[in-house]
C-alpha cells in the first residue's frame, strides 16, 4: 500500500503570524518568536502539542491593511515579521522538527501599493495597465454593472486619474489582478515557484476560486438573501471554469516537488464548489476548505449532515478537510460553546481530530481561547473599523497567543498590537500544560493518539445509525484497526447502541473519554455522560 502522504496523516496548525509570539518587543508577532515556540508546536516527545505542519498568515511585505492579505511584494518578508534569513531559518527548524510549513499565497489581488498596481494606475498606456481590471463606467457615477465587493458596495472602484473604475472582489484597496493576462499568469506562477524552491511545503491558496470573472462582464442574476451581497447568483464573478485550469496547473507544479500541498480557500456557499476544487484526485488542489462545516451551530445532527453530505460527494480518492476556528470566524470556544464552553470544547477537539480529513486547528484553540472584544479605538480590521458597530469585525479572533499570565500573556515583553484577552490570567500554555485535565492536556493526547492510530488518521468514516438525537457517533476503520467515536452534544445523559461488530477476533474497549473516571461500567451498555465524548477501541 503507499503511504499516507503526511498531509492527510497530519493536522495542521494555523499560526496568525502578528498574533503568535513576539520576539522583539515591537508589540508584533514575528518568524523568529514563532521559532522560539517550535518546541511546544512538536519536540517529538508528548509533552508538546504534536501538530504536523504550521500554515503561516501571510508574511510578505504589506502595508498590513488586511492583516497581510494585500501584498506589495511577493518576493520578500515584511521587515515586521522577519528576515529572509529569518524566514530560512524557520523553514529549516520546522523540517528538523518534522514540522511542515504552509505559507498564504494571496493570488487574487495585491496592495494598492504594489508597484505594479501604482503603474497600472498611473496612466491608461501604462504597460501594466492590463495586470488589472480597468473599465469605463455604464454612464457617468455607474460602475461597469452590479457585482458586489464580498465585503458589500460595488466591487468597482472609481478612480479619477484615468476616469475609469478598477475591479476588486474584496477591499477597495485590494485590486484584483487580471489573469488572463498571460504576463500576470506567468509572474503569479512565478511567485509559487520561487517559494517552492526556498522550500516550503505548501500553500493555503487565498480566494482560489476568484482569480477569473466572466470576461463579458455579465451582471449576476438576483436571488432572495438577507443582505445585498447573498442577494446576487454569483454565477459570474466567482467561481469560473478558468480560475478551476489554475487550479491544474498549481497542481501540476507542486507536483514537480517532492510531497507538497494546496489547500485552497474557495469561497462560496455551494459546498459543490468546493468538491470541484479537488477534481479526480490528482489533477487539483490536494485540500479545499469545506465552509458548510463553519456555518453550524452546536447541534450534532447539522454537523452529522454536514460530514454525511461531504462524505457522499466527495471523490472516493479524495480527502477533506475540517475546521472550527481561523482568523475570519468568531472562536469555536465562544461561538459553539454556549453554557457550557469548557466541556464542549473538549468535545469539538475529538470531533475535529477524529473524523476522515485533515484537521486544521487555530493557534489558542487547544486552550480555549475565546473570541474578544475589541474596543472601537483599537480595532485593526478594516471591516471592523468600516462598518462597527453593525459588525464588529475579525479582531476579535486575531488576540494575542496567551502563553502565561504574565504580562501581554507572554506575547511580548513590552506591547501587544491588539488587546490581549482578559482571560490570559487564568487560561495559558504555561497554566493548563502542568494540569492533566486541561483542554491543551486534551489536545495533547488526542493528538499523539491519532499519530499512533492508523483507523484515526487514515481510516474510512462511517456514520453509526439509529443513535438518539443529541449524539453524533462515527466509526473509523482501517483494516482490522477500528475506533468508535461517540459525542454528546447534550448537557444530560443519554444512551447509545452499541457499535458494529469489531473486526473478527477483536472486541471493543475504552481508548479515551472526557469523562475516565466515570467510565468503570464497561460497554455492555453505552451511556453516555453529560457533553461526553468517547472513543473506544477495537483491540
Ligand atoms: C480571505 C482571508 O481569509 C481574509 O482574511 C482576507 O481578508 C480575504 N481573503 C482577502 O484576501
Amino acid at each position: 500500500m503507499p503511504e499516507t502522504p503526511w498531509w492527510r496523516r497530519g493536522v495542521v496548525y494555523q499560526i496568525a503570524v502578528p498574533s503568535f509570539a513576539d520576539s522583539n518587543g515591537d508589540g508584533r508577532g514575528d518568524l523568529r518568536g514563532i521559532i522560539e515556540r517550535l518546541d511546544y508546536l512538536n519536540d517529538s516527545t508528548d509533552t508538546s502539542l504534536g501538530i504536523d505542519a504550521i500554515w503561516l498568515t501571510p508574511i510578505n511585505m504589506s502595508p498590513l491593511s488586511d492583516f497581510g492579505y494585500d501584498v506589495s511584494d511577493y518576493y520578500s518578508i515584511d521587515p515586521r515579521f522577519g528576515t529572509m534569513r529569518d524566514f530560512d531559518e524557520l523553514v529549516e527548524e520546522c523540517h528538523r522538527r518534522g514540522i511542515r510549513v504552509v505559507m498564504d499565497l494571496v493570488l487574487n489581488h495585491t496592495s494598492i501599493d504594489h508597484p505594479w498596481f501604482v503603474e497600472s494606475r498611473s496612466s491608461r498606456d501604462n504597460h501594466k495597465r492590463d495586470w488589472y481590471i480597468w473599465r469605463d463606467g455604464r454612464a457617468p457615477g455607474k460602475p461597469p454593472n452590479d457585482w458586489l465587493a464580498v465585503v458589500e458596495g460595488s466591487a468597482w472602484q472609481y478612480d479619477e486619474t484615468t476616469d475609469q473604475y478598477y475591479y476588486h472582489a474584496f477591499l477597495p484597496f485590494q485590486p484584483d489582478l487580471n489573469w488572463r493576462n498571460p504576463d500576470v499568469r506567468r509572474e503569479m506562477l512565478g511567485v509559487a515557484r520561487f517559494w517552492l524552491d526556498k522550500g516550503v511545503d505548501g500553500f493555503r491558496l487565498d480566494l482560489v476560486n476568484c482569480l477569473y470573472e466572466d470576461v463579458l462582464l455579465r451582471n449576476n442574476p438576483p436571488k432572495l438573501g438577507p443582505r445585498p451581497y447573498l442577494a446576487q447568483k454569483h454565477v459570474h464573478d466567482l467561481s469560473q471554469p478558468e480560475s478551476l485550469e489554475i487550479a491544474s496547473e498549481l497542481r501540476r507544479l507542486a507536483d514537480e516537488f517532492e510531497g507538497r500541498v494546496l489547500m485552497g480557500e474557495v469561497l462560496t456557499d455551494m459546498p459543490d464548489v468546493c468538491v470541484d476544487y479537488l477534481g479526480d484526485g490528482t489533477d487539483r488542489l490536494h485540500l479545499s476548505f469545506y465552509f458548510d462545516f463553519i456555518r453550524i451551530k452546536w447541534n450534532s445532527g447539522a454537523f452529522r449532515r454536514s460530514v454525511r453530505w461531504l462524505e457522499e460527494h466527495i471523490p472516493r480518492d479524495e480527502w477533506p478537510c475540517y475546521y472550527l476556528s481561523n482568523h475570519d470566524l468568531p472562536r469555536s470556544y465562544t461561538r459553539l460553546g454556549g453554557s457550557h464552553p469548557r466541556a464542549r470544547a473538549k468535545v469539538a477537539a475529538v470531533m475535529l481530530l477524529t473524523l476522515r480529513g485533515t484537521p486544521i486547528l487555530y493557534y489558542g484553540e487547544e486552550i480555549g481561547m475565546p473570541s474578544s472584544r475589541v474596543p472601537r479605538r483599537m480595532l485593526d480590521d478594516p471591516i471592523g473599523r468600516k462598518f462597527w458597530p453593525l459588525r464588529v469585525g475579525r479582531d476579535g479572533s486575531r488576540a494575542p497567543m496567551q502563553w502565561s499570565a504574565k504580562a501581554n500573556a507572554g506575547f511580548s515583553s513590552w506591547r501587544s498590537w491588539l488587546p490581549v484577552d482578559s482571560s490570559y490570567r487564568s487560561r495559558n500554555v504555561e497554566q493548563q500544560g502542568g494540569r492533566p485535565d486541561s483542554l491543551l492536556s486534551w489536545y495533547r493526547q488526542l493528538l499523539c493518539l491519532r499519530k499512533a492510530n492508523q483507523a484515526l488518521h487514515s481510516g474510512d468514516y462511517h456514520e453509526i445509525d439509529q443513535v438518539p438525537a443529541g449524539v453524533f457517533a462515527y466509526t473509523r476503520q482501517s483494516g482490522p484497526e477500528a475506533v468508535a467515536v461517540y459525542l454528546n452534544f447534550t448537557a444530560h445523559r443519554i444512551a447509545c447502541p452499541r457499535p458494529p461488530e469489531p473486526p473478527p477476533g477483536r472486541a471493543w474497549h475504552v481508548l479515551l473519554s472526557t469523562h475516565e473516571a466515570d467510565r468503570t461500567s464497561g460497554l455492555s451498555h453505552i451511556r453516555l455522560m453529560p457533553n461526553e465524548a468517547l472513543l473506544i477501541e477495537a483491540i
